[in-house]
């Protein structure tokens, strides 16, 4: 009669060699050691069938045949899934002790390489660097520099306003004025960099926010000859001793004369191409001998001193010394541009 038990087991193992996830050994648990399951089926025969003094022994080999029965699905269980944190370890494992990957460095973006470039070589001229505020009054970016209300000449640096009273600063001449009120006592030699923003749609050459680099000095005795010079040194250390420079007479209401200042280009030098239009020169900004009103509305006494000063684009400086031909480049954030310098 324990005969009747005996083939279960084997059945099992059987199917279980061939089942690869849980749900097949749940179901396999389900057909044999179920309530109705097969092992409980001939349980049942066998007592039905036997008297009562041989089922103490019937029922003891039953438990017997169970037990192992559990012992083969615990043990294929435990084996799927030491398999599966074997496939894991393989596949997904992480080494912390594995070098990570390098991290690309970035670098400083060019139009910061510029401005350091033109504060290194004026600072080996003696020239200091000051900066202002963004946010200016109407005093400091129009009327101190004698460009007084109403004056045509202010629809050249229309800003955005705050106020009446309050304006982003259209250019970084105002900090002239803020520069000599601190200093105070001549002479003064001050470059100062910064970002000024004007109503001017973005095209090839405009920006409504670009930088400018402001340069002014106050002595005794100034002449054009020097502030030529000086932007002439400043020109060839950043661009190479074959540019040539050419001051244009201009005007500005804070200078007196005043000129636009041009550079010979860099891509067919001075010859005329396509990148200059065919006039062999690119304007980089505007500068002059500091009107008499300017010095005094900055508290100093035109009798005594005098001085030169210049604005030029930071972004045109760039754009000469680079070819770049679009101004917008600088910031777009392409990498693929940036990387580049
Ligand atoms: N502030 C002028 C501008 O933004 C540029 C300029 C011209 C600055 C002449 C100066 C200067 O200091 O002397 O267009």
């Amino acid at each position: 009669m324990i005969g009747l038990l005996a083939g279960i087991r084997t059945q099992v193992q059987k199917e279980l060699a061939q089942a690869n996830d849980v749900a097949s050994i749940e179901a396999i648990r389900i057909k044999y050691l179920g309530r109705n399951g097969a092992l409980n089926q001939r349980f049942r025969q066998g007592m039905a069938q036997l008297k009562v003094e041989d089922r103490k022994q019937f029922g003891q080999a039953f438990n017997d045949q169970k037990k192992l029965i559990e012992g083969d699905l615990a043990g294929k269980e435990d084996e799927l899934h030491q398999a599966e944190l074997a496939d894991l370890a393989e596949t997904e494992a992480i080494d912390i002790t594995f070098p990570g990957p390098p991290l690309a460095r970035g670098h400083v973006h060019v139009l910061t390489q510029v401005r350091r470039q033109i504060e290194t070589v004026l600072e080996s001229l003696g020239y200091q660097v000051e900066l202002g505020p963004e946010v200016e009054t109407e005093w400091y970016n129009f009327e101190a520099l004698n460009i007084t209300a109403g004056h045509p000449a202010r629809e050249n640096w229309d800003s955005f306003y705050f106020s009446p009273e309050l304006l982003l600063r259209a250019h970084t001449s105002p900090v002239q004025i803020r520069a000599m009120q601190r200093i105070k006592e001549p002479p003064i030699y001050i470059i100062t960099p910064g970002r000024c923003y004007r109503r001017d749609a973005p095209e090839a050459t405009r920006l409504p926010y670009f930088s400018q680099v402001e340069g002014l000095a106050v002595d005794k005795g100034l002449t054009v000859g020097d502030m030529k010079g000086t932007l002439l040194y400043m020109i060839q250390s950043l661009y190479g001793r074959d540019r040539k420079v050419r001051v244009r007479p201009s005007y500005f209401p804070f200078t007196e004369p005043s000129f636009e200042f041009d550079v010979t280009c860099g891509i067919c030098g001075g010859m005329g191409c396509k990148s200059c239009r065919h006039k062999g020169w690119l304007e980089v900004g505007g500068c002059g001998m500091v009107h008499p009103q300017v010095l005094r509305n900055g508290g100093i006494d035109p009798t005594q001193w005098n001085g030169y000063a210049w604005g030029f684009g930071i972004e045109r400086m760039a754009m000469l010394k680079h070819d770049v031909d679009d101004i917008r480049l600088f910031y777009e954030s392409d990498l693929r541009f940036l990387e580049q310098f």
